[in-house]
């Protein structure tokens, strides 16, 4: 045991360097000589391995002493929370008025986020305590954790990895909640609640093998909301989510990270200088270009939850970049108040490829086309309508009039009323702008109300990443638009339409070597479609279709058309379906492999598993209850081996 224990020691890169103080507080191996569920793997309390990982009511499930003990270990911060929606059921939680004011505001993600364990898609729980209005229904604690590390030091990541696996229970990490695929829960589970390892640095000359200039290191619960206040104070740009409540540590970045500047600068990935992390050995250690470089690789693009649990990052600061950015919108309905009839959806397509045609332009200056296409009603009449939010980096107003020109002239002969878009150029962020100005520039997305923060959906969702080839001729073009007319219109699948034109080819991302999905280096286009009626956008129709297996079916169906007409394409792990039967070939390409291999040598008990992430084909979740699995996987059961 001693050999073993020296081997593994000395098989990693030890030299720490640690970004904030309570990453200084670390579960030293004296303290686990008397505790043995909480020694790090090699020190002989690995327990043989199990098909399935232990739930409550198992024999071999901690005892409430034991969980006493690990609390008291912890310091207290040990928490067993019961879901949000508790207070809306019959029993000792019940309270109609606190249930009142959840399901008002139950679309504002902020109060999921600042839940240890509630997430936007509750689908993904077995829906197992929604806010119901009959208390007679029953709420079960399903695809959410039962305990939950409140984590502040690193010492408390260490612990919780070292128990979750000496004692086969499955763990978790949730930091906002905002994944789409259920990634931060899991039934029966111990979860670690990054949300409060906050912080952030800045260094004016951070000097690396690969790197010397400005950088910032934040926290592993980072928020891009928390960047806004010090981009203005260290007159800095950083690459942050364009939703406020996103975590910028976890799946934003290890899954790729797009935002405004995705075409000017590349990936959030992609600027990554060094990683500190808790490894499924519970060792913490530093990931860079020098040190541990395959898991350094592997965590930039391999998906959030399933290498480690990070706890800060040092990423390159750019210059302050200002941005052109005005909004386009047009649809079917007649503007109110006017007496026109509107225009015909045959119209309407023809300028959405118009518009396909200018993205090209604003993906080749440099820039973002953030873009919806939902069904809206006016009276009784329902329509389809377009809006897109163009953003140009580092470019000027007349810039963005020059590029939208073509796109204005086409939709003024084709009947929608044309107005002159309001363009600004906002300096993100500078001491002489408006604070709120410079956020509504971050969040692509302007018109959603700050104020709530982002809106919940609890929708399946999936998308395909669009190579340039298919913008390329008018063939392709016409091709593209009738394939996304199919799964938009109403007379066909009905969803909705968020898409986002850029191109973080190699060159402009400097050519960074990480496990970013190659489909991102030559798209022109990441296109999701999710159920209309599962979003803010209450007025669309609703497709009734009862079970996820059929919805996700139905979607898969339309999606199939997109894949048959984009080869080389791909999807993004973390805006894309998680259960594609193609996920691993979507989300990685021929990066796959080797992310694999990393996996088995990093983490061979797989105490990270996080759904359609490397390696997860090798675990599913199980039930005999119902839970689990629906036609499609949701996170109410016990997790087990598949081989
Ligand atoms: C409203 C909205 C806006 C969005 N905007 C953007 C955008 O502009 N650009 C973009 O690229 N994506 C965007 N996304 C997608 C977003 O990147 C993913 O939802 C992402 O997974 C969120 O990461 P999180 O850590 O905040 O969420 P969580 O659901 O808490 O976690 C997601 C995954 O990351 C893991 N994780 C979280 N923290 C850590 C950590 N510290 N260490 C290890 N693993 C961790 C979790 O285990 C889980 O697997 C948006 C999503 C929504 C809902
Ligand atoms: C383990 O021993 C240390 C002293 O070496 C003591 O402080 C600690 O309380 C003991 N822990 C347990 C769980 O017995
Ligand atoms: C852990 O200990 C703290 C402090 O004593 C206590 O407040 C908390 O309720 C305990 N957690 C659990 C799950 O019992
Ligand atoms: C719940 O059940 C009780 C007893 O059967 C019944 O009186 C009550 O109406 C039910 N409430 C609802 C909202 O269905
Ligand atoms: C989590 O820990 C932080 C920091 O100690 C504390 O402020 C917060 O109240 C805790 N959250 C919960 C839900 O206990
Ligand atoms: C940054 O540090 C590097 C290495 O120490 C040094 O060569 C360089 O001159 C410094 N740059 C600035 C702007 O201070
Ligand atoms: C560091 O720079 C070298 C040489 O430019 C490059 O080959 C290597 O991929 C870079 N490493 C990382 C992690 O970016
Ligand atoms: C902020 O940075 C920009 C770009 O580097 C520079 O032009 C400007 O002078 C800086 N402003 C302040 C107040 O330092
Ligand atoms: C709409 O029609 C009415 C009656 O024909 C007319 O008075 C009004 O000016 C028209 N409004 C517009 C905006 O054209
Ligand atoms: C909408 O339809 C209803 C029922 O057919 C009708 O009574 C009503 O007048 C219509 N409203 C408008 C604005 O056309
Ligand atoms: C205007 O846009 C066109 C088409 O994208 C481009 O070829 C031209 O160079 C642009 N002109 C200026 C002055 O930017």
């Amino acid at each position: 045991m001693l050999l073993s224990a020296l081997l593994f020691v000395s098989w990693f890169s030890t030299s720490l360097a640690v970004n904030f103080d309570w990453e200084d507080v670390q579960l030293t191996q004296a303290e686990t000589a008397n505790y043995s569920a909480i020694r790090f793997a090699g020190q002989g309390a690995d327990p043989p391995a199990q098909e399935c990982r232990y739930i409550p009511g198992d024999k071999a499930w901690p005892s409430d002493a034991e969980w006493i003990k690990f609390n008291e270990t912890l310091g207290g911060a040990l928490l067993r929370p019961l879901p949000l929606a508790s207070v809306c059921y019959d029993g000792p939680n019940y309270n109609s008025v606190r249930c009142g004011q959840l399901k008002n505001s139950w679309i504002s993600m902020n109060i999921h986020t600042e839940d240890p364990i509630s997430v936007m898609s509750q689908w993904s729980t077995g829906s197992s305590c929604v806010a119901t209005s009959n208390p007679n229904s029953t709420c079960t604690q399903g695809g959410y954790p039962v305990y939950v590390v409140n984590a502040t030091t690193v010492r408390q990541v260490q612990i919780a990895v070292n128990f979750a696996r000496n004692q086969n229970i499955r763990l978790v990490v949730k930091n906002s909640g905002h994944d789409f695929n259920g990634r931060s829960v899991g039934g029966g589970a111990l979860s670690v609640w990054v949300h409060n390892l906050k912080g952030l640095n800045y260094h004016a000359n951070y000097t690396s093998s690969n790197y010397s200039g400005q950088a910032v290191v934040y926290g592993g619960g980072f928020q891009a909301q928390d960047a806004y206040l010090p981009m203005w104070l260290y007159n800095i740009t950083f690459l942050v989510a364009g939703g406020p409540g996103v975590g910028i540590a976890g799946g934003f970045l290890q899954g790729a990270g797009h935002s405004t500047y995705t075409s000017y600068y590349g990936l959030a990935a992609d600027h990554v200088l060094s990683i500190q992390v808790v490894t499924a050995h519970g060792k913490f250690i530093t990931l860079n270009a020098k040190q541990n470089p395959d898991l350094f690789w592997a965590i930039r693009g391999g998906g959030g939850g399933n290498w480690g649990i990070v706890t800060s990052v040092v990423v390159k600061a750019f210059p302050v970049t200002p941005i052109a950015s005005g909004v386009i919108t047009f649809g079917t309905l007649p503007r109110s108040g006017s007496n026109s009839t509107g225009v015909s959806e045959d119209n309407f397509w023809e300028g959405m490829r118009a518009y396909w045609e200018t993205a090209v332009a604003i993906v080749d200056a440099g820039g973002l086309g953030y873009s919806f296409i939902r069904h809206r009603k006016s009276g009784n009449a329902t329509g389809i309508e377009f809006t897109v939010t163009i953003s140009l980096p580092n470019r000027l107003v007349s810039d963005y009039r020059n590029i939208t020109r073509p796109l204005l002239i086409k939709l003024q002969s084709l009947g929608f009323p044309v107005t002159i878009p309001k363009v600004k150029r906002y300096y993100v962020p500078s001491p002489d702008s408006d604070p709120n100005a410079a956020i509504d520039a971050l969040m692509p997305n302007h018109v959603q109300p700050r104020a709530i923060g982002d809106v919940t959906g609890n929708t399946l969702i999936a998308s395909r990443l669009w190579p340039r080839t298919n913008f390329e001729t008018p063939e392709a073009l016409d091709e593209m638009n009738a394939a996304i007319r199919d799964a938009i219109s109403t007379s066909g699948g009905g969803y909705t339409f968020h898409g986002m034109n850029y191109g973080p080819s190699l060159k402009v991302s400097g050519y960074p070597n990480n496990a970013v999905n190659p489909a991102f280096r030559n798209t022109l286009m990441h296109a999701q479609g999710y159920e209309a009626d599962a979003w803010w956008d209450t007025t669309s129709p609703v497709v009734p279709f009862p079970t996820l297996k059929e919805r996700h079916d139905r979607l898969q169906s339309y999606m199939q058309k997109w894949r048959d007409i984009t080869p080389g394409g791909g999807s993004y792990i973390n805006e894309g379906d998680a259960q594609s039967p193609v996920w691993q070939a979507e989300f990685w390409g021929s990066k796959y492999g080797r992310l694999v291999g990393i996996k088995r040598k990093w983490d061979p008990w797989g105490v990270f598993f996080s759904i359609s992430t490397p390696g997860s084909e090798a675990w599913e979740v199980r039930s005999s209850s119902g839970g689990g699995y629906d036609g499609i996987y949701t996170q109410d059961g016990r997790l087990c081996r598949v081989y």
